[in-house]
């Protein structure tokens, strides 16, 4: 049976490229620049992020300008209506990270996508009014320049308005990613919205309403989201659509300041995003579990690098699916999962000659101290400082419900709950009691915004959407620098691979592996499916080389650009 999550991830990540698996580029060094560097999944929010650090802004003033940029020029996943992650790092080393992800409403229960049989009733968590969380993303922007923002409000959203105004030119994977949506924007939606159009490569499309939402925001800033005109507009109109969310639940929305995963790997120090993402425990779990291994030896994506890879991810997403949720309801043991000790015992049963069946393994026993299509980008500024933040809607345009009168869609974020014990979500993981659902909660998440220093000072920021892929997207693109010696764009085209304990299988980008490595996982146990994605994430990361420089990493899977000074 063909796992949903494949296609899941096949109709989010490559609706552009369908069956031909993408040609890796020729170019494997990527834009370099002295000072400045802004990489992101569209070329107009690169260039309008870049614009802002130009006007002596900082990296938490482009973020604001690269994200709302986002939220106009790619729907697809920038947004309004989502949430993100940011983790960040000064040029003094200070580090942080910024939790902006959605919350489950006020009115929502633990079984309320199941049905009287307790069977989880398709589609209710990911298309339509009932799949929307509270979204975090204005507020998140709003929270990291009160913190740290040094231009005015006006003058950073002065050309994201413009360019809502002026209207965006349609990319050819645009175009096919609209088309291909156009059934599902008529079936959730009772008007027909602006994207439920013939729209073409080239085309320009207008966002006057989107224009006029952003200009409110300018006067009224993150309250003028929250409460008030909009909220009430919001709030009426989810409802209007059979939705729970009230106006009291946008106007208790925080975005809440996090402290950040931090762990060394080598003589590298990584800093990612703590939950309620899983990304940081789960990459500190395998970047630990990995290390006592030579891959630089075993050589890039060898049967042994990919054996000891995936044994790795297998055991670290079983964790994930048991211990992970809301920090602020359920305790998760983090300083036990990434401990040395615990990890090394986790991966004491590996052997080079069989593959570990998934079926045979279960979370590992961590005693609790008590009883019991989204987006990336990476921006370093000619300060020093960075950032990397990853931003969704959870699927493709999210719940593919479009407010009309506020001119954005509205997340399906509602799925990444655990709406049955035991039951896979659309990325085929499967959760238990830490992540089911709760009025107010948010939801497990495997964004992973990240970034690495190395000797003390700034190396790689980095990232990726991808669901379930990005953790180990991720991982790999970090590898491929610290182990195999490659540049940031090299990293970021080679050809990718995943395991997350269940589906048993590794999922690899086609016709990118040795046939000869396939052959010999097979006969060593492993299960490789090359079928069923096309491309695995997209990530853009920005590289601090060695004379200074910095290199971006922009992903050819997607329309993502660099843009730098
Ligand atoms: O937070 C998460 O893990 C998911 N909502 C991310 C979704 C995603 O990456 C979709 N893009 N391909």
């Amino acid at each position: 049976m063909k796992p949903v999550y494949y296609t899941l991830i096949l109709l989010l990540l490559i609706t552009s490229c369908k069956n031909t698996p993408q040609k890796t580029p020729e170019q494997t060094i990527g834009l370099t620049s002295k000072n400045a560097m802004v990489v992101s999944a569209r070329k107009e929010a690169s260039l309008i992020g870049t614009a802002i650090l130009k006007q002596g802004g900082n990296v938490f003033d482009a973020m604001m300008a690269t994200e709302l940029a986002l939220a106009v020029a790619y729907p697809y996943a920038g947004n309004l209506g989502g949430g993100g992650f940011m983790v960040y790092r000064l040029n003094n080393g200070d580090i942080g990270a910024l939790d902006y992800r959605e919350k489950a409403p006020m009115a929502a229960t633990k079984t309320m996508y199941l049905d009287q049989d307790g069977n989880v009733i398709p589609d209710k968590s990911t298309l339509g009014s009932m799949a929307i969380g509270v979204p975090g993303t204005v507020a998140g922007v709003f929270a990291a320049h009160k913190k740290f923002g040094t231009l005015p409000i006006a003058t950073i959203l002065e050309p994201v308005i413009a360019l809502a105004k002026r209207g965006v030119v349609v990319t050819e994977k645009q175009a096919k990613h609209i088309q291909a949506k156009r059934p599902l924007f008529q079936k959730v939606n009772k008007d027909t919205i602006l994207f439920d159009a013939d729209w073409k490569a080239n085309d320009t499309i207008k966002y006057p309403v989107l224009a006029r939402t952003l200009e409110h925001l300018v006067k009224h800033g993150k309250d003028g989201f929250y409460q008030g005109e909009i909220a009430k507009t919001l709030a009426t109109f989810i409802q209007d659509n059979g939705g729970i969310i009230t106006e009291e639940d946008l106007a208790n929305y925080e975005a809440k300041w996090r402290t950040p995963v931090v762990f060394n790997y080598d003589d590298l120090k990584v800093i990612s995003m703590a939950p309620p993402s899983s990304g940081g425990i789960c990459l500190g779990e395998i970047m630990t579990m990995i290390a006592p291994y030579d891959l630089s030896t075993y050589g890039h994506n060898s049967t042994k690098a990919i054996q000891i890879i995936t044994e790795a991810e297998r055991r670290a997403y079983a964790d994930r699916s048991y211990y992970l949720g809301d920090p602020d309801f359920v305790e998760i043991p983090s300083e036990r999962l990434l401990s040395e000790a615990y990890l090394k015992d986790r991966m004491s049963d590996v052997s080079f000659d069989k593959a570990t069946l998934s079926s045979s393994l279960k979370h590992g026993n961590v005693e609790l101290v008590e009883s019991d299509e989204t987006t990336h980008y990476s921006i370093v500024d000619q300060y020093g400082n960075a950032i990397a933040v990853t931003t969704t809607l959870n699927g493709a345009y999210g719940s593919k419900l479009y407010c009309s009168e506020l001119g954005f869609f509205l997340n399906n974020e509602m799925d990444d709950f655990s709406s049955k014990p035991g039951e896979p979500n659309m990325f085929g993981l499967i959760g238990a009691e830490a992540n089911s659902i709760a009025p107010q909660k948010r939801m497990l998440s495997s964004m992973t915004p990240t970034i690495v220093e190395k000797n003390g000072a700034l190396y790689m920021t980095v990232g990726t959407p991808g669901g379930s892929t990005i953790i180990t997207s991720v991982l790999q693109t970090i590898l491929n620098v610290h182990e195999f010696n490659m540049g940031m764009q090299e990293a970021v085209n080679a050809p990718r691979f995943h395991h997350q304990w269940l589906p048993d299988e590794i999922l690899m980008e086609p016709n990118k592996f040795n046939h000869e490595t396939i052959l010999e996982l097979e006969q060593k146990g492993y299960l490789i499916n090359e079928k069923d994605a096309p491309i695995i994430g997209r990530v853009d990361g920005i590289l601090k080389r060695e004379d200074g420089t910095l290199e971006a990493g922009a992903d050819y899977r997607g329309d993502d650009t660099a843009i730098g000074f």
